[in-house]
């Protein structure tokens, strides 16, 4: 996992929650970065779910609710680096739709060592689309949450329904609904 996503998790846990859960989380995870991370480097993906059990045993929120929240955080993140990326598109659901074949491939161009998830479309109409995400990490949450803020930043709403496909949440099918 790329450490741009340590780098700016650690930031949110920073400004949320302070410097000192920060510490505690890395100091309870066994972490063989030590919690050093630098956005160009790759680093262990179970790192990630670790100082997530302990941010979520730290807010009694669950790893779910933790990721959603830092996906909601991420778009702002992706709108700060990568501003083309997003002004490329007009409205949000052809963003969306355009992950798999435009975006991440871009960022595959970009950064060859990311370990990205696929999105692939199952039905598409102007206000809504149905894809499956498919992943080892099961990072779904993240995915809504970035796209909460996608609909939000082209001054729109949508209601995003996550269907676990299996038992892990590896496969998972969103439905999405443009509301206004
Ligand atoms: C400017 C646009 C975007 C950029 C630059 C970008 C970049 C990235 C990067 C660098 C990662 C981490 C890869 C790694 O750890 O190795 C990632 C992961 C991810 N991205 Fe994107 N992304 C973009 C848009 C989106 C959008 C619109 C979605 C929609 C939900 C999305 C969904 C995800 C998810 C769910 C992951 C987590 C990894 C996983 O589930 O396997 N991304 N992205």
């Amino acid at each position: 996992m790329k450490g741009m996503i340590f780098t700016e998790f650690l930031d949110l846990v920073e400004e949320k929650y302070g410097l000192e859960v920060v510490d505690e989380i890395i100091e309870k995870s066994d972490l063989k970065s030590n919690g050093a991370y630098t956005s160009v480097g790759v680093y262990d993906f179970t790192e990630m779910l670790q100082l997530l059990q302990h941010l979520s045993m730290h807010t009694k929120l669950s790893i779910d609710k933790l990721l959603l929240l830092y996906g909601e955080h991420f778009f702002s993140v992706l709108l700060k680096r990568y501003p083309d990326f997003i002004s490329a598109y007009k409205d949000p659901i052809t963003l969306l739709a355009s992950i798999e074949n435009h975006i991440h491939v871009e960022v595959l161009k970009l950064y060859p060592d990311a370990e990205l998830p696929t999105f692939n479309i199952l039905e598409q109409t102007e206000t809504s689309i149905i894809m499956i995400y498919k992943s080892s990490r099961a990072m779904h949450y993240f995915g809504k949450g970035i796209m909460h803020k996608t609909f939000e930043h082209f001054g729109s709403t949508a209601s995003v329904i996550l269907e676990t496909l299996n038992e892990n949440g590896t496969e998972v099918k969103f439905i999405i609904q443009q509301i206004t």
